[in-house]
C-alpha cells in the first residue's frame, strides 16, 4: 500500500485516507493507492461501507497537472474511478476544501457524497485547455442534467457546497470533523440497508429534456464568447455523448476528446500560465526565512481613480484603511466613490447590502497626516508628478511610525528617487496596481535599490492577501508591463501610418485572443494619457527614435477617445460600441505624408508580427537588465494586467513557441526597414543563435 493513500478498518467501515500535500493531486502514487485500497476494502468481508477522506486543507484538487505531457502511467484515472463505481459496497466521498477536476470525478464515482458547508466543487479542466477526462462529462450530466453540466464544464467555475447540495451533487452538508461526519453517514447507510448507488447507471436526468437544443445553444454561445479556444467545443461534444451514447461508449468518446485537448498547444500554454502564476510569487534571492511585517491597517494617499480602488482592495481583505485627501470635499468625494462602486456590485447582485456596509465600515477619510501615525502600510496614489510625490513622502516620513511600509503606486516615476525623499528608503517599495484596482489581478511589486528584504517579502505577502497576482519587478521607466506596452502601442500607431485601419489592427489582435485591440483600449483610457508619455519621450529621446504623430493630430482635432465621443472610433451618446470614425482617414493620410510614408495594404500576419515582436524584443531587454526575474514573470504580467490571452501563454512563451531564431530574423528585418527601435535585444540574438528558448534561462 502506498504512503499517500492508507486504508484502515474501523468496525464495519473501511476508511481510505489520501495524504498527498499540498492539494492531494492524483499523481500515480495516489491513483495506485486508491485502486488498491478500494480493492482491499471490497475483498474484506467485514467491511460494509467505505469512507474516502482527505488530509490537509482540501479534498482531491484534481489530476496532477505536472504529469501532463509526460508518458502516461498505469493505472489511469478513468480506470480507477470506473473500479470505484463498480464496487458493491456503498462508498462515501467526504469533501472539504475543493473537489476539483479529477477530484470531483473520484467523488462522482463514489456512491454517495457529503461536503463540509464551506467546500467547493467543480470541473475546471477547461481553464487548462482540457475537458474532464475521467468520467466527469458522463457522470455530472446524469446527476444535474445536461444544461447545468454544460454550464459547469464549459465555464470551469466551481459551485458552493450549498448549491451542490441543492443540485444533488452532494447528498448532505456537515460542519466540523470530516471523519466523524463520514462515519456517521456510512453507519446510517448500513443501518438503512442501503447499498451501492452508481451514478453511471442513472438516466433520469437525461430524459424529458431537449438536450440537443441545449447543446446547440451552448455551441453558439462559445462561438460568440470564446472564439479560437480549442477545448470548450470539445467539452460540449463530450457532454453530448452522455445522452447520445451508452455510458461505456460515452466514456470512450470522452477519452478521445480528452486526448485531442491534451496534445493541443493551447493546453501547454494554459498549464504554463497556471504554474508560472504561482512561480511568480517566489523571489529567487529572498531567503526562505525572511520575516514578514504585520499589516493590520493601511493608509492610501489620494482618493482618485486609483486610490479609491486600492482602498477597496484593503477593505475587501478585511483590513481597515484610511484615505487621505487634500480637502474635506475631496475626502468626502473619495468615500462616496467607494460606496458607489460597491453599490454597483450590489445592483449586479454580486455583493449583499450587509457586505457593502461591512466593507465601508473599514474605509475612513482623513486630511491630516497625523492620523496615519498608527498604520502599518501606506500606498501613495497622488498625481503622477515628482514634486507632489516628494511632498507626500516627506510628510509620510515625518508622521508614520517606525517600521511602517511606505509604498508608491507610481506607474513610471523613479522609485529610488521617491525612496530617497525619506530617511528610511529601506522601508519604501512600489505597489503598482492596475486600473480598476479593485478588479485587476495584477500587482507589480517594485523593488527599489534600497528596499529591504522583509519589506519586499511583506509586499508580496500583502499582494496575496489582497488576492492579487503579485510579481516582483525592478526600477525602470514603466517597470515591466508599461515599458513593453509602450512598444506595442507605438508599433500599432505606425501601422496606421503605413496603411492599416484601427479596425484591422484591433481585429487581428482580438483574433489572436487579446481582450481588447490597442485602439479600442486607447479610446477607453483616453488619448491624452498616451500623448503625454509620447511628448515626454519626444523631448528626451535621440531623433533616430522616430515616433508616430497621429495621437497629437487627433488630440488637436478634439478626438480624445470615449470621453469626447470620438477617437480611433466614434461612439454614439451613451454607447461604448466603436463605430468607424469618418474623419480619421484624412488624419492618417496627413500623418503618412508628413512622415514620407507610402500607404499600402498590410497583411494580418504582418500586423501581428509587428505588434507581438515589439513586445518580445523589449521583454528580452527587460530580462537581460534583471528588471524581471524570469521570462515567465513577464508572461504572468501580460496575462493578468494587459488582457494577453492565457491560451497563448504570454508573449515570451509565444516567442518560444514560434522559435527564437524566426523571431530574431524578423526583428533584424524590421530593424533594417524601420530603424532604431527595432535593434534586436542582445539576449534574443544570443538565444536565437544558440538554438535556445527563454524558458531555458
Ligand atoms: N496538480 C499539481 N499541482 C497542483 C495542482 C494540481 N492539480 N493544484 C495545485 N497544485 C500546486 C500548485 O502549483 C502550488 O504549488 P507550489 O506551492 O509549488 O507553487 C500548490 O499546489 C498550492 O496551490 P495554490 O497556490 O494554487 O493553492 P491555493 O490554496 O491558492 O489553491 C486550489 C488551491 C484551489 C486547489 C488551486 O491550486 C487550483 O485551482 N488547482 C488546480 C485545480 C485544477 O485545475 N484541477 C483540475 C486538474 S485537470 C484534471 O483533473 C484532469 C482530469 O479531468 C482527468
Ligand atoms: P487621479 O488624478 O484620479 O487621482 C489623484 C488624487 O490624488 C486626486 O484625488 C487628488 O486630489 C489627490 N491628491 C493630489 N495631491 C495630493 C496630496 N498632496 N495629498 C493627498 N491627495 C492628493 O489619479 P490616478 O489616476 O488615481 O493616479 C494616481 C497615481 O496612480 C499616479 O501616480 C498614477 O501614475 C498611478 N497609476 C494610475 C493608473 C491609472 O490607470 N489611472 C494605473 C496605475 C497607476
Amino acid at each position: 500500500m502506498s504512503d499517500v493513500v492508507t486504508l484502515e478498518r474501523q468496525g464495519p467501515i473501511a476508511v481510505i485516507r489520501v495524504n498527498n500535500p499540498p492539494v492531494n493531486a492524483l499523481g500515480i502514487a495516489v491513483r495506485e493507492g486508491l485502486q488498491n485500497s478500494f480493492k482491499a476494502a471490497e475483498a474484506d468481508a467485514e467491511v460494509k461501507a467505505i469512507v474516502l477522506v482527505c488530509e490537509g486543507n482540501t479534498f482531491i484538487a484534481g489530476a496532477d497537472i505536472k504529469e501532463f505531457g509526460k508518458p502516461p502511467k498505469s493505472p489511469g484515472l478513468p480506470e480507477v474511478v470506473n473500479d470505484i463505481e463498480a464496487g458493491s459496497k456503498p462508498s462515501i466521498a467526504v469533501i472539504h476544501g475543493t473537489a476539483l477536476g479529477g477530484g470531483l470525478e473520484v467523488a462522482l464515482s463514489c456512491h454517495y457524497r457529503i461536503a463540509r458547508k464551506d467546500a467547493k466543487v467543480g470541473l475546471p479542466e477547461v481553464k487548462l485547455g482540457l475537458l474532464p477526462g475521467a468520467g466527469g462529462t458522463q457522470r455530472l450530466p446524469r446527476v444535474v442534467g445536461v444544461e447545468k453540466a454544460l454550464d459547469m464544464i464549459v465555464s470551469g467555475a466551481p459551485i458552493s457546497a450549498v448549491e451542490a447540495n441543492e443540485l444533488g451533487v452532494v447528498d448532505e452538508l456537515f460542519d466540523g470533523d470530516l471523519l466523524a461526519a463520514g462515519k456517521a453517514f456510512a453507519e446510517q447507510l448500513i443501518a438503512d440497508g442501503k447499498g451501492a448507488r452508481r451514478t453511471g447507471e442513472r438516466t433520469d436526468k437525461l430524459e424529458g429534456v431537449d438536450n440537443a437544443a441545449l447543446v446547440a445553444a451552448k455551441r453558439a454561445e462559445i462561438d460568440k464568447k470564446m472564439p479560437g479556444l480549442f477545448s470548450p467545443q470539445r467539452c460540449v461534444s463530450a457532454v453530448e455523448a452522455s445522452f447520445t451514447l451508452p455510458l461505456a461508449d460515452g466514456l470512450k468518446r470522452e477519452r478521445e476528446l480528452f486526448g485531442e485537448c491534451l496534445t493541443s498547444p493551447q493546453r501547454a500554454a494554459l498549464v504554463h500560465a497556471f504554474f508560472t502564476e504561482r512561480l511568480a510569487s517566489k523571489v529567487d534571492d529572498l531567503p526562505k526565512d525572511t520575516p514578514v511585517r504585520e499589516v493590520k491597517s493601511a493608509g492610501v494617499i489620494g482618493g482618485g481613480t486609483m486610490g479609491v480602488g486600492i482602498a477597496m482592495c484593503f477593505a475587501n481583505a478585511g483590513i481597515p484603511v484610511k484615505i487621505l485627501e487634500i480637502s474635506d470635499e475631496a475626502r468626502d468625494k473619495a468615500i462616496e466613490r467607494a460606496r458607489d462602486t460597491y453599490g454597483m456590485s450590489v445592483k449586479r447582485g454580486s455583493l449583499s447590502e450587509a457586505a457593502l456596509e461591512k466593507r465601508m465600515a473599514l474605509v475612513s477619510g482623513i486630511t491630516d497626516y497625523a492620523d496615519l501615525s498608527d498604520v502599518d502600510l501606506v500606498v501613495e496614489a497622488v498625481f503622477e508628478d515628482m514634486g507632489v510625490k516628494q511632498k507626500v513622502f516627506e510628510a509620510l516620513d515625518a508622521n508614520c511610525k517606525p517600521g511602517a511600509i511606505l509604498s508608491s503606486n507610481t506607474s513610471s516615476l523613479d522609485l529610488n528617487e521617491i525612496a530617497n525623499f525619506t530617511k528610511r528608503p529601506e522601508d519604501v517599495v512600489g505597489l503598482h496596481f492596475f486600473s480598476p484596482a479593485n478588479v485587476m489581478r495584477l500587482l507589480e511589486v517594485v523593488r527599489g535599490a534600497k528596499t529591504s528584504n522583509d519589506v519586499l517579502a511583506t509586499a508580496m505577502a500583502i499582494g496575496k492577501k489582497l488576492k492579487k497576482v503579485a510579481v516582483p519587478v525592478g526600477v525602470c521607466d514603466g517597470f515591466v508591463g508599461n515599458r513593453m506596452v509602450f512598444q506595442y502601442g507605438r508599433e500599432s500607431e505606425f501601422l496606421l501610418e503605413e496603411g492599416a485601419t484601427p479596425a484591422q489592427v484591433d481585429g487581428v489582435l482580438k483574433k489572436f485572443g487579446m481582450a481588447m485591440g490597442p485602439f479600442a483600449m486607447r479610446d477607453l483610457s483616453g488619448l491624452d494619457i498616451g500623448l503625454a508619455i509620447r511628448n515626454r519621450q519626444r523631448e528626451t529621446l535621440s531623433p533616430e527614435y522616430k515616433l508616430p504623430t497621429i495621437l497629437g493630430k487627433m488630440a488637436d482635432a478634439g478626438m480624445l477617445g470615449q470621453k469626447t465621443g470620438k477617437g480611433f472610433y466614434v461612439y454614439e451618446k451613451g454607447s461604448r460600441t466603436p463605430l468607424e470614425n469618418p474623419e480619421l482617414p484624412a488624419i492618417l493620410e496627413a500623418a503618412s505624408k508628413e512622415q514620407g510614408i507610402q500607404r499600402q495594404p498590410l497583411s494580418d500576419e504582418y500586423i501581428l508580427e509587428r505588434c507581438m515582436y515589439a513586445l518580445i524584443n523589449e521583454g528580452a531587454k527587460i530580462l537581460e537588465e534583471g528588471i524581471a526575474q524570469r521570462a515567465s514573470d513577464i508572461d504572468v504580467i501580460y496575462i493578468n494586467g494587459y488582457g494577453f490571452p492565457s491560451h497563448q501563454g504570454g508573449p515570451m512563451f509565444y516567442a518560444d513557441s514560434i522559435g527564437l531564431d524566426r523571431v530574431y530574423a524578423r526583428i533584424c528585418e524590421f530593424h533594417e526597414q524601420h530603424g532604431a527601435w527595432w535593434k534586436p535585444a542582445p539576449l534574443l540574438e544570443k538565444l536565437a543563435k544558440e538554438g535556445r528558448k527563454f524558458a531555458d534561462l
